[in-house]
């Protein structure tokens, strides 16, 4: 892998990733306006934050010429399974499975921006952008459930290295 093409792979995945974070608030709302009505608003906020994540990485993949990740359909579909699961079961598993997904991202983001620091400074600025919308939405969703809950331990697990395979899986193609 060359020097340049580490920060266009990680943002085609990072795009894709947003599709996937979207698509899984977008199930989760589905499922709240029906069983836990007082999180849309917070749920509908977030969703917004990830589209305007996905327009800035969308605009540097465009920048560069490169097309979508191979994963981003996976992501979506994969992200609004969740969503529908996780809404289904209710207000603890839907800030649980939050918590667990950014989490995930929140690593990620940290890592990837000491790689490409000095290396692509185009890929930092743009990962720098959402960085902070994303502990955003780690901290207000872990007020909501406390990290010993039945749900954060069933599901973090879960949720965890499905967010971690998609992130492997679209480095890798
Ligand atoms: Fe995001
Ligand atoms: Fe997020």
């Amino acid at each position: 892998m060359t020097v340049t093409d580490i920060g266009s792979r990680i943002i085609k995945v990072d795009h894709a990733g947003e599709f996937g974070a979207i698509s899984i608030y977008t199930g989760q709302i589905v499922m709240a306006k029906l069983f836990a009505r007082d999180l849309v608003p917070e749920l509908i906020e977030f969703r917004s934050h990830e589209r305007g994540h996905r327009a800035i990485f969308a605009a540097e993949l465009n920048r560069r010429g490169r097309p979508r990740c191979k994963s981003y359909w996976l992501c979506g579909s994969g992200g609004l399974v969740l969503g529908l699961v996780t809404g289904l079961l209710g207000r603890s598993a839907i800030s649980a499975t939050t918590v667990a997904v950014e989490s995930v991202v929140l690593r990620h983001l940290e890592q990837q921006l000491i790689d490409l620091r000095g290396i692509d400074e185009a890929a930092v600025l743009a990962i720098s952008a959402i960085v902070m919308e994303e502990r955003l939405h780690h901290d207000q969703a872990a007020s909501h459930v406390a990290q010993s809950s039945l749900w954060s331990r069933l599901l973090n697990p879960v949720v965890s290295s499905a967010t971690e395979a998609v992130i492997w899986l679209g480095m890798r193609a």
